[in-house]
């Protein structure tokens, strides 16, 4: 049984920061409806929900035949070997079925992999995902977090003298140095919430020294898909040499569908197949939606070419609001924006009209930022009509006197 008690074992580098970080999550329709006191159905159909990143465009496939193979499968138990999804989404990813684990959500599998490995130190980039904080937390006996832009500023094959280095390089160095058999590194590529994408060689050092030290690393790619299948994106090729690396692979965010719950793991062909796992992770309306979703050829080029579209000019629209400072350049099918009211009073000024953005406080960013997903092109439209209805209440930064500005960060 996995240890539970997190206080007993749990060393943070960042203490005080992961309890409140851990409980956030964005796509929280249901709570908001309750608090609004909106009948869910009118909620789910209402509601614009900007705060999880989900892709606008949905693939097409046929519920009436969906619904005919799941009625029909519903009196007996999925196909625990799940042969049929597993060559659907090996041909997807260029891999072999045997390199590939299901789970209901790359959320539950993060949990699922930090309590059987239960790491004596986990390095964690930060921002990260609130989930691997939590399972850090709860499981981990050490956690060290760096800042993600260590990734670039630092050039770890380069520390020849620790004693010259600076107090950041040193402190990356001696985290790198301590990472043993049993620890974890994890790393979300491209990243959340900034969005920002780096090429598998850009990761390369990193993933060189974990593994010599022969740490497992969890590279989390669930929004790689976004950029691109194509295999030089994705540290998949290295996976047959490395049976300590996973890939994590949400298969909610790109194929439209958190409401089912379904996501992939990758490694080295059989590598997990030791880890104890629910037999049926997956149930057959998951099954047979993901089947129609990925035979949609042409969810790719829709997908590619609508964020093509879309992504500069919703952009150029947030920075027009006179709420929105700057927004940081993104790969991804969301944004990260600096705001010039507290975040905290931006969501709530959206969520009386009923659109939800993303407060990005608990990731550590402070009481200035947000995470914006890219939805359709009226529902874009909709939120900077009223994010330019909100700035009308709300003096502009810049035009602000010094007294107002007290405690805005820079
Ligand atoms: C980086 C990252 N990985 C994984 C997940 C989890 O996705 P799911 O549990 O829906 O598969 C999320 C969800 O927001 C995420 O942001």
């Amino acid at each position: 049984m996995p240890n539970l008690h997190k206080s007993k074992y749990h060393k943070s580098e960042h203490v005080g920061s992961g309890q409140e970080k851990s409980k956030h999550h964005g796509g929280q329709i249901y709570q908001f409806a309750r608090s609004q006191q909106l009948p869910i159905f009118s909620a789910l159909t209402t509601v614009l929900d900007f705060s999880a990143s989900i892709n606008p465009i949905q693939p097409h496939v046929d519920w009436q035949i969906i619904q005919q193979q799941a009625q029909a499968a519903l009196l007996h138990y999925p196909d625990s070997q799940q042969i049929a999804l597993k060559s659907a989404l090996a041909k997807r990813f260029q891999l072999s079925p045997t390199q590939i684990t299901l789970t209901n959500g790359i959320s539950s599998a993060i949990m699922s992999l930090f309590s059987a490995i239960k790491p004596d130190k986990t390095l964690l980039l930060t921002p990260i995902y609130s989930e691997y904080q939590r399972a850090a937390e709860t499981y981990s006996q050490q956690v060290i977090e760096l800042d993600q832009g260590t990734l670039d500023q630092i050039d770890i094959t380069d520390i020849s003298d620790i004693n010259q280095a600076s107090e950041q390089t040193a402190r990356v160095s001696k985290a790198l140095d301590s990472l043993t058999e049993n620890s974890i590194v994890v790393l979300v590529n491209p990243n959340t919430p900034e969005g920002q994408y780096r090429s598998p060689s850009a990761l390369q050092a990193y993933l060189d020294t974990a593994h010599k030290k022969q740490s497992w690393v969890l590279m989390d790619e669930s929004f790689l898909p976004f950029i691109g299948f194509a295999d030089h994106f994705s540290v998949r090729p290295q996976l047959i040499s490395y049976p300590k690396m996973i890939v994590l692979q949400s298969l909610t965010k790109y194929y439209a569908c958190p409401g089912v719950r379904i996501g992939a793991l990758f490694s080295a062909p059989h590598a997990l197949d030791n880890l104890a796992w629910p037999s049926w992770p997956l149930s057959v309306l998951d099954e047979h939606y993901l089947l129609q979703a990925l035979a949609d050829e042409q969810h790719e080029t829709r997908t590619d070419d609508f964020l093509q579209q879309t992504r500069a000019s919703f952009v150029k629209a947030l920075e027009d609001c006179d709420c929105i400072e700057s927004v940081s350049p993104s790969s991804a099918n969301f944004v990260l924006v600096k705001t010039t009211l507290k975040a905290c009073e931006l969501v709530s000024r959206l969520a009386e009209k009923n659109i939800l953005i993303r407060d990005c406080n608990s990731f550590g960013l402070g009481a200035y930022h947000c995470r914006i997903a890219i939805k359709s092109t009226e529902n874009n439209q909709t939120l900077i009509d009223a994010l330019h209805i909100i700035a009308e209440d709300f003096p502009a930064l810049d035009d602000m006197t010094p007294d107002e500005t007290k405690g805005i960060a820079p």
